[in-house]
């Protein structure tokens, strides 16, 4: 866990809830299609105990209570993020008070490791702006073979592990067809102010 990060939540003059941290922009509420459509392939797919990291504005975490999810494990870095939602912030407190959830307070990459092999029915990644375009540095071991080999090891077999990116990835496209079958990438069509554009879900099944 980062203590220093600031972590910002602000209302904008566009009337958006905008979450920044350490002056870096990390997200708003304005086109929250993509996180929930993260959410929503898996819950199609029949998932019902599934690991989510980060928490963000809260709007996966929301999208996966509002469905047949029996156990929720959200891994966020930061934990001034989890008291923003706690405070009313994106999907709000109800998220966390869901007795379903559990928030994991630290990196992703450790709160996989935690988990027993073949325990869960997804896992899904958004931590970043996807492997290609990282806000930090540090998040490129979460994209890498071996983070993505931990994530697939707790997956039960026919589990899903999905990863938010902005831009489709032939290389993370590649290293996930490496442990899991039936990778494929769904884009999302997003309305980015006025502009037309494309955020992406990238997506593969465990062996
Ligand atoms: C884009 S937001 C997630 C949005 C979320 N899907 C939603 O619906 O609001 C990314 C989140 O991941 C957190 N984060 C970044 N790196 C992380 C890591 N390595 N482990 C856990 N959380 C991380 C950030 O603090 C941020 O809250």
């Amino acid at each position: 866990m980062d203590e220093a990060a600031e972590v910002v939540v602000r209302v904008r003059a566009d009337g958006a809830t905008e979450l920044r941290v350490n002056g870096v922009f990390v997200m708003d509420d304005v086109e929250t299609s993509s996180e929930r459509l993260l959410a929503e392939l898996v819950l199609d797919l029949g998932a019902r105990e599934v690991l989510v990291g980060g928490l963000g504005l809260g709007y996966t975490a929301q999208a996966l209570l509002a469905g047949d999810v029996e156990r929720l494990v959200v891994a966020e870095l930061h934990a001034d993020v989890v008291a923003a939602v706690r405070a009313g912030a994106g999907a709000g407190p109800a998220v966390l008070d869901d007795p379903r959830c559990t928030v994991a307070v630290g990196d992703v990459r450790d709160v996989v490791a935690a988990q027993p092999d073949a325990s869960l029915d997804a896992v899904l990644l958004d931590v970043d702006n996807g492997p290609d375009f990282l806000v930090h540095e540090t998040n490129a071991a979460v994209y890498a073979a071996d983070g993505l080999a931990d994530a697939a090891r707790v997956l039960r077999p026919g589990g899903t592990l999905a990863v938010w990116s902005m831009a489709d990835s032939a290389p993370l496209r590649a290293r996930l067809a490496a442990l899991l079958d039936d990778v494929g990438a769904v884009a999302v069509p997003v309305d980015l102010q006025g502009r037309s554009e494309h955020y992406w879900v990238l997506t593969g099944r465990a062996r």
